[in-house]
């Protein structure tokens, strides 16, 4: 694409030759919002950079909006500027990246623009060499995915891929979140687009399982010999999984009435987390045999009878606080949210995954808004050791061993164990052995949209759920929302508790865990 020398990645030197993807074509329906600008255009780039795009390829912004080319380039060339990953970006690449960047003026639901569309594609295609080969992005309203997938049949865009098929040009699809509100829409969802797609034309994103540190939980566990036997009920005594923001909802109000941090955070992104550190060894590295084991996680999550639901699931809303010395308003006052919102921004759960590896360990699970720091981490907390040789004071010193994963910030892995405390006295005293990616492999990791754009483009669908995995966790999230819903609606209803912003969340949410003679961890 440009004659600038292939940047040096320490990482993969002497791996072997990296998959190219065949020369494709990618369409971006909601190429006007957010999410275009702040991640997939940026995502291309990088990987325009990094040489892991095929040398023939064509992006096509789809949106209501008029506009031109020229237009769209210069806009995305802005939104590269400020959130590429290596920013500003370099000229003399962005010119050569920036001669496949296309626009279309379109509707969602009228058959005409996909009629258009259609035609502006194979002109594109023609005049680029491109063969033809397809992937349709949809960053659209969740409300036009299953009409934009429904007139990408109707206008011959995509042809349904018989399951065992290789087509000699290929039609995939990628679904943006959030899939569903419940399990009834998710499972519609799922209907309407198969009637139009296979599903292995479907690739349903949840950007949590681009990140390295997320993929990474599947080479801790299985590349290694020694975690595994003691990843089970024998060894562990509960897991603490964390995913806490400082953020409040940033100008998304709207969409945040209609999801609370359950759905939006808990049944894909953590759940997701949850699956790949619960599961089992998946027979092969092949899409379907990891998704088969995540699914088996999901389907093992032990319902929460509606009696112990208060006792077993937290919720709470931040009022107003102050977050790193900022004073910051509560949920209530920020943009398009309702001043008596009863919309969840903090979550807290304990639940327990009936299979034979994970029988009577508890799993607490809190995700929230407006913390006082932002960590998304999994702890395993092991047993104490069966006999303890150090009694008296020492004994106090003396802490269970926990493994955090920690996702982010500061990617890394530690180990927290007792350790003699030099000096004359057999006194103990907790330490940590640390690993952490920056000081190890000193590169930056990719944003996890570069790498799910990719496995995409080649194909690869390990890293996107599937549309069971989906239905069984919205079946066990759907039972606490209508929970919630009947909660809400009967006589004399508790008000949701309050949390300042800033702080670590409602007293209920300690209660829930001392309950059980345990606290949360303090990342
Ligand atoms: C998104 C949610 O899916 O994930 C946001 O809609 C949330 O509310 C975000 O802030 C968190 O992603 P990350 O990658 O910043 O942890």
């Amino acid at each position: 694409m440009t004659a600038e020398a292939p940047l040096p990645n320490p990482l993969r030197e002497g791996l072997e030759q990296e998959r190219i993807p065949e020369p494709t074509t990618m369409v971006i329906f909601g190429a006007s919002g957010d999410l275009t600008k702040r991640k997939l255009l940026p995502a291309l780039y990088s990987l325009t950079r990094e040489r892991l795009l095929p040398a023939r390829f064509a992006v096509v912004g789809y949106a209501r909006k008029p506009m031109t080319d020229e237009a769209f380039r210069d806009e995305m060339r802005k939104a590269c500027d400020e959130f590429a990953r290596r920013r500003p970006v370099d000229p003399e690449l962005w010119a050569a990246f920036a001669r496949n960047i296309f626009y279309q003026e379109g509707s969602y639901d009228d058959a005409a623009s996909f009629g258009a569309l259609k035609k502006r594609l194979e002109e594109i295609e023609r005049a680029q060499g491109l063969p033809g080969n397809r992937v349709y992005y949809l960053s659209t309203p969740p409300s036009s995915f299953a009409t934009v997938v429904k007139n990408l049949g109707v206008s011959g865009l995509v042809e349904r891929e018989a399951p065992e098929a290789k087509p000699s040009r290929f039609a995939r699809v990628i679904i943006e979140k959030p899939f569903g509100v419940d399990l009834g829409t998710a499972r519609r969802l799922n209907a309407d687009i198969h009637e139009t797609l296979s599903e292995k034309q479907i690739y349903r994103i949840d950007h949590y399982l681009g990140k390295e540190t997320v993929q990474n939980l599947l080479v801790f566990r299985f590349a290694n010999g020694i975690f595994e036997p003691v990843w089970n009920n024998r060894y562990v005594d509960h897991v603490q999984i964390t995913g806490a923001e400082t953020v409040g909802v940033e100008g998304r109000g709207g969409y945040f009435e209609q999801a609370g941090i359950l759905r939006d955070m808990v049944q894909n992104h953590l759940f997701q987390v949850v699956s790949l550190a619960a599961m089992e060894p998946p027979v092969e590295l092949a899409p379907d045999a990891v998704r088969d084991e995540k699914l088996k996680v999901l389907k093992a999550l032990r319902p929460i009878p509606p009696a112990e639901m208060d006792a077993h699931v937290v919720r709470a809303q931040y009022a107003a606080g102050s977050v790193a010395g900022r004073k910051v308003p509560g949920y209530r006052e920020e943009p398009a949210v309702s001043p008596t919102s009863q919309i969840e921004t903090y979550v807290a759960m304990k639940f327990f995954i009936d299979s034979w590896r994970w029988a009577g360990v508890p799993f607490y699970l809190r995700s929230a808004k407006r913390m006082p720091k932002r960590v998304t981490e999994i702890a395993i907390h092991f047993k104490e050791a069966p006999n303890l040789l150090f009694g008296g004071r020492r004994r106090n010193a003396i802490r269970p061993n926990i493994l955090a994963i920690r996702i982010q910030p500061d990617e890394g892995i530690s180990l927290n164990f007792g350790s003699k405390l030099p000096g004359p006295a057999m006194e103990v005293a907790p330490v940590t052995m640390e690993f952490r990616y920056g000081a190890s492999f000193g590169v930056e990791p990719p944003e996890a949209y570069e790498r799910l754009i990719l496995d995409c483009m080649l194909g690869d669908e390990t890293l996107f759920t599937r549309a069971d995995e989906v239905e069984a966790s919205w079946t066990w999230i759907s039972r606490i929302h209508q929970h919630w819903a009947e909660q809400s609606s009967a006589p004399g209803a508790p008000p949701l508790p309050g949390y300042p912003a800033g702080t670590w969340g409602p007293e209920a949410a300690e209660q829930l865990i001392a309950a059980d003679g345990r606290r949360w961890r303090r990342p």
